[in-house]
């Protein structure tokens, strides 16, 4: 049986774009009941012309420059929240209450205030909802977090991730309009926390379960920029950079570090845990490859005979691995995009009666205590308890 799920794309940016292609996508290569038709859409004023341009490349049938008409309309099931941070919290919250389903992009909101209202409008309506930590949809990083999970690592001692990037290096750089609202804290809310770690703590809690305490370091190199939409020199806030010590609760200790002045990087998530039987390390700038060292037997705990030690490069492209027997023959790889299109497709079947899709909001809260955490600890200059 079909059904028809009529989406409002709140963006027409980045991820307005990766969304839209997935939407399209889902039905091509996952069985599901939900046929996503996109109906809507919305940009700025400022960005009527992309807007435009956005709606006639997708085939969206209504275009919008004030979200509340969209989300008020009843031939709208799914709405999408694609833009800045500082609309999640008014777009979540009014979704929630017209009883649309709700998909909100990463990070959760600006703070744990706004990110808790969001979680109580949600739950009070009963909808259904999803937050887009999409790497956890990256076949390499699902097979990581499921040899964790068979104890191939066994005891953890120490988790190490990085987020970096370099695109800010420049003073010229502005602040504010698309994309470049990042570097204004007033829509971002936080620098490379929210917008970068904040997909290292998911990953990181979902693998190696909850962060207990964290104690952070923030940098801010350039304080003033000019802001796109004024034209004038104005205040940067935002951190640049951000470090931080991790325990967690099983008694191993983690490091984060994350930047926009890595030069020579560009989207280099990188993780890696070691425990005593084994260890994992990935990079989303080789996605493909899961490299594993397996020092010994999850059921003995015998060590592996010592001529095969050594760390392994597993080619995630096998029917076995997860997400790619939906997708090309053992050896074709998948990209960036299809993270979007496994996530649509999870949660499709969370609708159709599969299991509960995560993260929802209540999930991204977690997320955003941990984010909330590492700047009041930069602040401070303190360890900080995860509440
Ligand atoms: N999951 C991921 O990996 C990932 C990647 C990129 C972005 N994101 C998240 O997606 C959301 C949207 O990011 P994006 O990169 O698509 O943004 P973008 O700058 O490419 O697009 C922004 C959209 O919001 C509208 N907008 C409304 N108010 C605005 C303002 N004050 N400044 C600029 N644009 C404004 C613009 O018209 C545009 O439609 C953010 O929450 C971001 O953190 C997630």
């Amino acid at each position: 049986m079909s059904k028809r799920l009529n989406i409002a794309m709140l963006g027409c940016g980045f991820m307005g774009r990766a969304h839209s292609n997935a939407w399209l996508q889902v039905n091509h290569f996952f069985p599901r009941e939900h046929k996503p038709v996109l109906k809507a859409c919305y940009g700025r004023e400022e960005d009527r012309k992309k807007l435009d341009e956005f709606a006639a490349r997708w085939g969206y049938e209504i275009v919008e420059t004030d979200w509340r008409k969209l989300v008020a309309r009843d031939d709208i099931d799914l709405v999408d929240v694609c833009v800045p941070n500082h609309m999640h919290h008014d777009c979540v919250i009014a979704a929630a209450e017209a009883g649309k389903i709700v998909v909100c992009e990463k990070p959760l909101a600006m703070n744990v205030r706004e990110a808790e209202e969001m979680v109580a409008a949600v739950e009070k309506a009963g909808v259904p909802n999803m937050v887009s930590f999409n790497y956890r949809r990256v076949p390499a990083i699902a097979l990581f977090k499921q040899i964790v999970d068979e104890g191939r690592i066994g005891q953890v001692f120490h988790y190490r991730a990085t987020y970096n990037q370099d695109y800010t290096i420049s003073q010229d750089v502005p602040q504010g309009g698309m994309a470049l609202w990042r570097l204004d804290s007033r829509v971002a809310g936080s620098g490379v926390t929210g917008d970068l770690l904040a997909h290292s703590i998911d990953t990181a809690e979902w693998i190696n379960g909850p962060i207990r305490r964290v104690t952070a370091y923030t940098k801010t190199f350039i304080t003033e920029r000019r802001h796109a939409d004024t034209g004038k020199v104005e205040k940067v806030d935002i951190d640049d950079a951000c470090m931080f010590l991790a325990e967690f609760e099983n008694g191993s200790i983690g490091t984060f570090e994350s930047t926009r002045y890595a030069r020579g990087r560009k989207n280099y998530n990188t993780f890696e845990i070691n425990g005593d039987r084994g260890a994992l390390f990935f990079d989303l700038e080789d996605p493909h490859i899961l490299q594993f060292f397996r020092y010994a037997d999850p059921q003995t705990g015998k060590k592996i005979e010592d001529h095969l030690t050594g760390w392994q490069r597993i080619h995630v492209t096998n029917f076995e691995h997860p997400y790619m027997k939906h997708w090309w023959v053992p050896g074709c790889t998948i990209g960036y995009e299809h993270t979007f299109t496994n996530s649509f497709a999870d949660f499709l079947a969370s609708l159709e009666g599969g299991p509960k899709f995560q993260p929802d909001m209540r999930s991204a809260l977690r997320t955003q205590r941990v984010c909330d955490a590492v700047l009041d600890s930069a602040r401070r200059g303190q360890w900080v308890e995860i509440p």
